[in-house]
């Protein structure tokens, strides 16, 4: 695992509690430890690359009755804070293949992640769960079986994609909210990835380059199901068939073999 960049960056993982993470967040983890919702809280709890960024702006768009420019008022980062570095629990999955495929261009760009290396070598270290917050698997398993146990609303990356209308009407009624048709339409034109990949406050452009290096590959990259396609080769897409199988037996998210 590449340890340190030419720049001297660290990109280190540290494993606690079994998962690797990034080196900066181990010191909190007493903090995410240590976290306790309010009744009204709502955690967004995503797999990295699964789609944080756009059911963050959905949720603040829904939160905000629509109101654009009320959702102009900060950093996307800045209106979400991620726990481990600062509201009942939304899980959002993405198919594990294209997860991958993103995971793979955003460690490409990001400067504080260790250097996934090749395609090839990144599938390896992915199925394997040696990545920063660790195995896909276990995440999207976990939060699949606790959905029933709590107030709990699961939601697909490939769900919104293909009616988001009716999928951003599954999070207001979750969030108690009564928003009407035209607010929610709104809702659906300014949360596109278009809209989102133009935004200042979502695209993270603000951040530096020494951080992310959005000319190696942009964070709002390309937005679609099934860019896998393009990575995969028929090998790897049947080794990684067989271990999905295995390692989501009985869960029937099975969105992996539908793609
Ligand atoms: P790609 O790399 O496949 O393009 P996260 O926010 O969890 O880091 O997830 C980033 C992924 O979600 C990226 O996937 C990004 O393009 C995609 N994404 C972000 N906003 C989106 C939107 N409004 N519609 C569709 N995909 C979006």
């Amino acid at each position: 695992m590449a340890l340190t960049t030419e720049l001297g960056q660290q990109t280190q993982l540290t494993e606690v509690a079994g998962i690797l993470l990034q080196t900066s967040t181990v010191g909190n983890w007493s903090q995410i430890q240590n976290f306790e919702a309010k009744p009204d809280d709502l955690l967004i709890c995503t797999y990295p690359k699964s789609g944080t960024t756009w059911i963050q702006e959905i949720v603040d768009m829904i939160e905000q009755n629509g109101d654009v420019e009320k959702c102009q008022r900060a950093l996307i980062q800045h209106r979400h804070p991620f726990i481990e570095w600062a509201r009942p629990p939304q899980p959002s999955a993405r198919n594990a293949k294209d997860c991958m495929v993103s995971y793979y261009h955003f460690q490409r760009m990001n400067q504080k992640l260790p250097d996934p290396g090749t395609w090839d070598d990144y599938f390896e270290t992915f199925i394997n769960g040696k990545v920063a917050w660790g195995s896909w698997f276990d995440h999207v398993r976990g939060w699949w079986e606790m959905k029933d146990r709590y107030q709990i609303l699961f939601l697909f990356y490939e769900d919104i994609k293909k009616d988001p209308k009716h999928e951003i009407q599954k999070v207001m009624q979750f969030m108690g909210k009564n928003l009407d048709e035209t607010v929610l339409d709104k809702i659906v034109q300014e949360t596109s990835f278009e809209k989102m990949k133009e935004n200042p406050m979502t695209n993270r452009s603000t951040i530096p380059k020494s951080i992310l290096d959005q000319s190696i590959s942009p964070f709002m990259r390309k937005g679609t199901v099934g860019d896998w396609k393009n990575h995969f080769t028929v090998a790897q897409n049947e080794m990684f068939d067989e271990i999905y199988r295995k390692k989501m037996e009985g869960t029937s998210i099975n969105f992996c073999m539908e793609l």
